[in-house]
């Protein structure tokens, strides 16, 4: 019996602890954004006629990453780490 608790307050911990750290990699990847990617995407990520960007709301790491490597508009962010698209992109997840 005993045994079977602490297996379940084990559980709820790992759970707490996979939950917040998601919660850390969109408050890190704000201020990515809004430092490097606002300027032409808007503020909120819905995008700019006067920079001709498009909304990029909900863009997976793959498709960040895709553009960072290929489009010559991204020569500035070229040097963001994986790590970092990542939490780009479980912020961009958050905008609606
Ligand atoms: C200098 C202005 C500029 C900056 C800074 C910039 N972008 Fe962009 N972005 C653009 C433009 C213009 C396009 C559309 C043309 C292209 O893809 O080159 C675009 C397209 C994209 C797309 C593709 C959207 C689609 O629907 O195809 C993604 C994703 C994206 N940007 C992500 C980012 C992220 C993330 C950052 C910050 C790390 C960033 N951009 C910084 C100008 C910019």
């Amino acid at each position: 019996m005993q045994k079977a608790i602490s297996r379940i307050a084990l559980a709820a911990m790992l759970c707490l602890v996979a939950s917040v750290s998601r919660g850390q990699d969109a408050a890190n990847g704000e201020k990515i954004f809004k430092a490097k990617c606002a300027v032409c995407h808007g503020p909120d990520g819905a995008g700019k006629p006067a920079t001709k960007s498009p909304s990029i709301k909900g863009k997976t790491a793959d498709e960040i990453q895709r553009v960072i490597a290929t489009s010559p508009k991204h020569a500035s962010v070229k040097s963001l780490t994986a790590d970092q698209v990542k939490e780009l992109a479980a912020y961009l997840a958050t905008l609606k």
